[in-house]
């Protein structure tokens, strides 16, 4: 066999430059543009993020009333992707709706093969104002709830809601939203970031790139982990089953979802806004079980295996608060992400080199067919 060294999981290879985010474990800090990620969830709007993500600069007061109007024209569900919809399973999970919804979009963009960065850019926009209604119309059909038509006196959060619930959430509602939509907006070579790299490697279109992206984001390891914080939470039940759950489950050898990170060892920078985000949340509602649930599992995690809690573990139960069901909580992430994701597209095309690494042959010596 070759004895090549070999860089399993890609883990510590720095692949290619990036300047739309900056993952710093030493410091435990993320900047996104040179902005650290607290201080944008901390002022700005979504809106705004997404265009820094996108230009490398916050909007002027005109840039961002330009975009903010051409999101509120692109929100609505088309009756094209509508019919699609209509035709999955309910039981689907809804990652697999809105991956469809997006080969939808890119089959029937006409702009489709264009891969210039002006209509990237576009397609960009066009994916981030369409997506919440995707996400928001498959939870409600589930329910045997029909759609709620977007309204253009809401910004992108408090639309989001809207369409989900079909009401006005409270202030500190939308603002908790609008927190997670930020945090989980880019976070540099992630593996369904890298996806959607690769993809575009191959000159593909935007859109076959963040159907990949959204792929690789359902596995439990990556944005479904938040999906799957809710199921252990609803397992342990409450905060004085924790113990006897984690001797069990670790027992298991199980992973323990929403805890570790690839990057982060010492804690992910996101956590603790998430976590204030997540605090107020359960004041709002009152759930005062849930922070205890979370509180306890979090501690005695921690203590026991060194390993701290990532960005799904406080995400994953504001959204339950909120009364997104839990399958819809990755979709959530990927609203969010498509922002991170189509950044990194325009950046891969800017400067592109096809992304193909090599594997070391380990199977049988060649041999003879009988
Ligand atoms: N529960 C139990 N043990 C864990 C966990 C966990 N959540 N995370 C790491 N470990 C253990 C591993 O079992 C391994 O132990 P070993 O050396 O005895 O075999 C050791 O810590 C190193 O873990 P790896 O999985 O090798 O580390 P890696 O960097 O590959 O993994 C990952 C990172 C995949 C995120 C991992 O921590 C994990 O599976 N976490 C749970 C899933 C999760 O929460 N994913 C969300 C990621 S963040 C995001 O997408 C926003």
């Amino acid at each position: 066999m070759e004895t090549k060294e070999i860089y399993k999981g890609l883990a510590g290879v720095p692949v290619d430059y990036t300047a739309i985010s900056k993952v710093n474990p030493e410091t435990n800090s993320l900047l996104y543009r040179g902005y650290p990620v607290q201080d944008l969830a901390a002022k700005c709007s979504f809106e705004e993020v997404a265009w820094l993500l996108w230009h490398g600069e916050l909007p002027s007061e005109d840039e961002l009333a330009a975009f903010v109007a051409d999101e509120r024209a692109g929100r609505a569900l088309t009756p094209e992707i509508r019919q699609v919809i209509d035709g999955l399973s309910l039981e689907a999970h809804p990652m697999d709706v809105v991956r469809t919804a997006v080969s939808v979009l890119g089959a029937n963009d006409p702009t489709t093969e264009d891969n210039s960065a002006e209509a990237n850019l576009a397609k960009s926009k066009r994916m981030f104002a369409a997506l919440p209604a995707v996400v928001a119309y498959d939870q409600r059909r589930r329910h045997g709830l029909d759609v709620v038509e977007p309204r253009d006196d809401l910004d992108y959060s408090q639309n989001f809601l809207w369409m989900a619930f079909g009401e006005e959430a409270a202030p500190e509602v939308v603002d908790a939203f609008r927190v997670s939509m930020v945090l989980y907006a880019e976070h540099s070579f992630n593996a369904s970031t890298f996806t959607a790299r690769v993809i575009a490697s191959t000159t593909s279109d935007i859109y076959s790139a963040v159907t990949g992206a959204i792929g690789a984001l359902k596995g439990a390891l990556h944005g479904g982990a938040n999906e799957a914080v809710m199921h252990t939470f609803a397992e342990i039940g409450s905060a004085d089953n924790v113990v006897p759950w984690l001797d069990e489950a670790l027992a298991e050898k199980k992973k323990i979802m929403g805890f570790g990170h690839r990057v982060y060892k010492n804690g992910d920078s996101r956590v603790p806004t998430m976590q204030a985000a997540m605090e107020r949340m359960i004041e709002h509602y009152g759930r005062q079980d849930i922070l205890d649930l979370y509180r306890a599992l979090a501690a005695e995690f921690t203590e026991r295996k060194g390993i701290q809690p990532n960005l799904d573990y406080p995400a994953g139960p504001t959204y339950h608060l909120m009364g997104f069901d839990t399958p819809t909580f990755t979709p959530l992430f990927v609203a969010s992400r498509v922002t991170g994701w189509t950044a990194h597209v325009l950046e891969q095309n800017a400067a592109n080199a096809l992304i193909r690494p090599l594997s070391v042959y380990n199977g049988v010596d060649e041999r003879q067919l009988p």
